[in-house]
């Protein structure tokens, strides 16, 4: 291919892959499907790397990839970035279009409402057709430079579509946000990565736009709508309906659910519309903006201080509903802790019914001072569990006596022991409620690592009375788990066979499988190492505990409980007595080192050569410890590929960050 080829070849395929961009993220329709989509890229990347010089700068090619910044720059705004008056009463609706009729004195004015989309607002600035910065809104004077993180949102065109010649200048406002289905999946990845998630679309768009790394940013889903043209070089269109329309045939995403109202009624009419479809959109809007449709109008009103006086926020009524709480159950979960579950007069909220919210726990019990009987608000957001907002008092009114946490266990009848803001049940797995969950946990990779022990069959198991506490997994018998479903003989004798395996096990590996309350899988090695054998373990007291390192004395606490209640020394009993041997793990397994002593490491992100349990089990071997959150006493930050927000922690806190290579290099010359 001749140079001259390339450029013609390279212009052609620009043009396509704008205009399906344009198609599949600004208008969510496509017109070819994903695989023509990458083919028309892969030949556009192929003929870049052979013709370097022909890459433009808004090339669709150039979206991800640029170094993480130092920080964000600060960059002042061209003109300020307004905020809007906001209500939820329609009588202040009705006096906001009076006082317009009176200001403009005019009888007859068009509004145009559209959705207030729940992100963050960003001005776009477009030179000669190109898009070349993008800021936050700050203060409304000054915001932060986020060009490059905005380059990475495909729904924004680098490059403005245009008929003849494109505006010398035109500057933006639109508002980033997250579809609710995309900040689901991104929040599994990022628990499943062992990072916070976050708590809604909101702040996830915040955090994924304001990110030092551009290539965080791009994998990130974040898309954008445009609303309104804060400069433009030639003459704007007249009222804000036309606007928006120049700002479509340019190319750029805007509100497609909106309306142009010839009265204030109208306006309401469309509010109550747009709050009815509010909860079947893909994305979060916490109400709808009503702007004065002509641009004349908007200027002889001009501004307030910090909003404009020719626009409002008009907000739907948060979703929270009023009603009483029937009584005040106490749930179990897995891991023995009690939660206070309040059980509602169904009401319903933002159009789901609602009968029962979580009250977390005692403290906040006490703290909202809700007893059975009285008067609640209950919210619901997002698709977050209901709970109780606040309490009402009701004047007059007799209420019952304050909430307490029962003395034993609604399930199984054994003590309740409290720690903290947290009660919980000490029957270990002689509870039902808990039984499966340390079942589950017993037979786990890391623990007993029965093969074969899934959720199903230790539901079965324990629902059938088959299985009471963990010594009588080694009583099963072939015809007992014949019985049971989905068990051929196969699976059965394999099930057995794994069962059997089980029974040789390290003293650690045990001691993490018990599932004692604070002790993980890094205690039970550091418990293993110093006592060597379980019965020296069942020995010893709380203050025994307490001389090792590394245990504090919540944790001494847990330990000398667990092993003083009696069903679980007999458990331990029958354990041995069914074959279990019990070996001493190999002195400082992996003959690790101690050179990690006193260093704390936290990983972000994913690693190429190790899973999260194998790094974790290489620092410790060499003495260190693993910690899931940064702060100043972090040794070292690991970040692998798409690292979360620690990595910003990190920096801001000047913590040693490592790449996954320079890890392994430490380990090694440890
Ligand atoms: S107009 C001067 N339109 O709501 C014009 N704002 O509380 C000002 N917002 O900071 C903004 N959707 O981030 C406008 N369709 C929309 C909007 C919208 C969301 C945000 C914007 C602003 C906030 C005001």
């Amino acid at each position: 291919m001749t140079r001259r080829e390339a450029v013609q070849r390279i212009t052609a395929l620009l043009r396509d892959i704008r205009h399906h961009d344009h198609l599949y993220y600004g208008k969510d329709r496509p017109e070819i499907s994903d695989a023509e989509y990458d083919r028309l890229f892969r030949e556009l990347v192929e003929l870049e790397t052979a013709h370097p010089d022909l890459i433009v700068s808004d090339s669709p090619t150039q979206r991800v990839g640029a170094s993480p910044m130092g920080e964000l720059a600060k960059v002042p705004h061209e003109k300020p970035m307004l905020s809007l008056d906001s209500m939820t009463d329609r009588d202040d609706v009705f006096a906001f279009a009076t006082r317009m009729k009176r200001e403009l004195e005019k009888d007859h004015i068009i509004y145009t409402a559209e959705p207030k989309f729940d992100g963050l607002s960003v001005e776009l600035v477009y030179d000669r057709g190109t898009f070349v910065r993008g800021a936050t809104r700050g203060d409304g004077k000054i915001g932060e430079d986020v060009t490059v993180n905005l380059r990475t949102i495909r729904a924004l065109p680098l490059q403005l579509h245009h008929t003849r010649t494109p505006p010398s200048h035109l500057v933006v406002r639109g508002e980033v946000y997250m579809r609710l289905d995309e900040f689901q999946a991104l929040n599994r990845r990022m628990t499943e990565r062992g990072e916070e998630a976050f708590a809604n679309p909101r702040n996830a768009a915040a955090g994924s736009l304001r990110q030092l790394d551009s290539r965080i940013t791009a994998a990130r889903p974040l898309t954008v709508a445009c609303y309104d043209i804060m400069a433009l070089a030639g003459a704007v269109p007249s009222t804000h309906w036309d606007e928006l329309e120049a700002l479509t045939a340019w190319g750029l995403p805007v509100p497609e659910h909106r309306r142009r109202c010839h009265s204030i009624e109208d306006v309401l009419a469309f509010h109550e519309a747009t709050d009815a479809m509010r909860e079947s959109l893909p994305f979060e809007i916490d109400g709808i903006v009503v702007k004065v449709d002509r641009r004349d109008w908007q200027d002889q009103l001009g501004s307030k201080s910090r909003s404009p006086r020719w626009a409002i926020a008009y907000k739907f009524a948060p979703r929270k509903e009023i009603t009483i709480i029937q009584d005040i159950a106490v749930s179990v979960g897995r891991t023995g802790t009690l939660t206070p579950l309040a059980l509602l007069k169904p009401v319903e909220v933002g159009g789901v019914t609602i009968s029962r919210a979580t009250l977390h726990n005692a403290d906040e019990v006490a703290r909202k001072d809700v007893r059975v009987g009285d008067t609640v608000k209950v919210e619901r957001a997002g698709d977050v569990i209901p709970a109780i907002a606040e309490r009402v008092p009701v004047p007059g009114e007799q209420r019952q006596e304050p909430f307490a946490m029962p003395d034993q266990c609604p399930v199984c009848g054994s003590a309740v022991a409290r720690e903290g803001a947290y009660f919980y049940c000490t029957g270990q797995t002689v509870c039902v409620a808990q039984l499966r969950g340390a079942i589950e946990h017993f037979a786990s990779k890391n623990a007993l690592d029965i093969d074969g022990m899934g959720k199903k069959t230790v539901a079965q198991l324990v629902d059938l009375g088959l299985v009471r506490d963990l010594a009588d997994l080694y009583r099963l018998t072939k015809d007992q788990l014949l019985n049971l479903d989905g068990f051929a003989d196969r699976a059965a004798t394999l099930l057995l066979e794994s069962i059997e395996r089980s029974k040789s096990v390290t003293l650690d590996r045990l001691l993490m499988g018990l599932g004692i309350r604070q002790v993980g899988q890094h205690i039970a090695r550091v418990l293993a190492k110093k006592f060597g054998t379980l019965s020296r373990i069942m020995a010893a007291t709380r203050e025994d505990f307490l001389q090792v390192r590394e245990i504090g004395p919540e944790i001494s606490v847990s330990l000398a409980s667990f092993f003083s209640e009696e069903r679980n020394r007999q458990v331990m009993a029958r354990l041995i007595q069914r074959g279990l041997m019990i070996a001493s793990p190999p002195v400082d397994a992996g003959a690790g080192s101690e050179t990690f002593a006193g260093k704390t490491f936290v990983f972000t992100g994913g690693l190429a050569a190790y899973s999260r349990d194998q790094a974790k089990q290489l620092v410790e071997q060499h003495g260190g410890q693993v910690s899931s959150s940064v702060s100043k006493k972090t040794s070292y930050v690991v970040a692998g590929t798409e690292p979360g927000s620690k990595l910003n922690q990190a920096r801001n806190l000047k913590v040693t960050i490592l790449t996954e290579a320079e890890f392994t290099d430490l380990v090694k010359t440890e």
